[in-house]
């Protein structure tokens, strides 16, 4: 579904990306592991379309996508590609169900459908409950399963995570992690998850490995 391609990526003199070929596999789970500056979250960028390679491309469905105007390239990052951090980016004057909503009204969704999707996936996550709730009135992983929620309302193709569970306690990690492969098993979603945390990477469907701007096992 997804290819990428040679990408490679320098900031002034420091190359971070020498040459990164991968593919993503619709409804799977891809985790990403590698020591601090290793180039992860750079990567997860170019991937996400939220900054340019300076060599190589990514092809989405067979198309390149950065051969697509800025414009058709924000589309296309709100509809195709859902993404979740570690620390939420919640935005805290809007409720969780208003969060959740956003990225649909960006969409064009009409605004009750928007809040009958939001309802729904608030209920999957088992937060009815904290609807009505500010980012600041719910719990880490609270935060965690909205910011989820958030970036499956459009139904993406693909969800990018940049250590979604670096922030948590292993309680709430384990449950985080347990909902993306539920998602998956589900609903065939694919994931591509940097994380330090061991146990997901082992329980992924493919578990790579960047050391020095290359990835190792691949
Ligand atoms: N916008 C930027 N400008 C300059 N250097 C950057 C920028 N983003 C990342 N870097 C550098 O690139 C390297 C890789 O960073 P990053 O991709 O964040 O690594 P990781 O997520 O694996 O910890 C680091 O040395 C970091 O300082
Ligand atoms: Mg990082």
């Amino acid at each position: 579904m997804i290819e990428i391609k040679n990408i490679e990526k320098s900031f002034g003199a420091l190359k971070v990306l020498k040459g990164i070929d991968f593919k993503v596999e619709k409804g799977k789970i891809i985790a990403i592991t590698g020591a601090s500056g290793a180039g992860k979250s750079t990567l997860l960028h170019i991937m996400g379309t939220l900054s340019k390679p300076d060599k190589g491309e990514i092809l989405f469905q067979g198309e390149s996508v950065f051969e697509k105007n800025e414009r058709d390239l924000a589309a296309f990052r709100n509809r195709q590609i859902g993404f979740v951090f570690q620390f939420h980016h919640l935005l805290p004057e809007f409720t969780a169900i208003e969060n959740i909503m956003l990225p649909a009204l960006i969409a064009g969704t009409a605004k009750n459908s928007a809040m009958d999707k939001a309802k729904e996936l608030l209920n999957y996550f088992y937060l009815s409950e904290r609807a009505d709730h500010k980012p600041s009135e719910l719990s880490g992983g609270e935060q965690q399963r909205v910011a989820v929620a958030r970036a499956l309302v459009n139904h993406p193709s693909v969800i990018l995570a940049d250590e979604p569970s670096g922030n948590l306690d292993s309680e709430n990690a384990k449950m985080l992690h347990q909902l993306f492969f539920d998602l998956r098993d589900r609903f065939d979603h694919t994931f591509v998850i940097v994380t330090h945390n061991h146990d997901l990477a082992e329980m992924s469907d493919y578990a790579l490995e960047m050391k020095d701007g290359l990835l190792l096992n691949n």
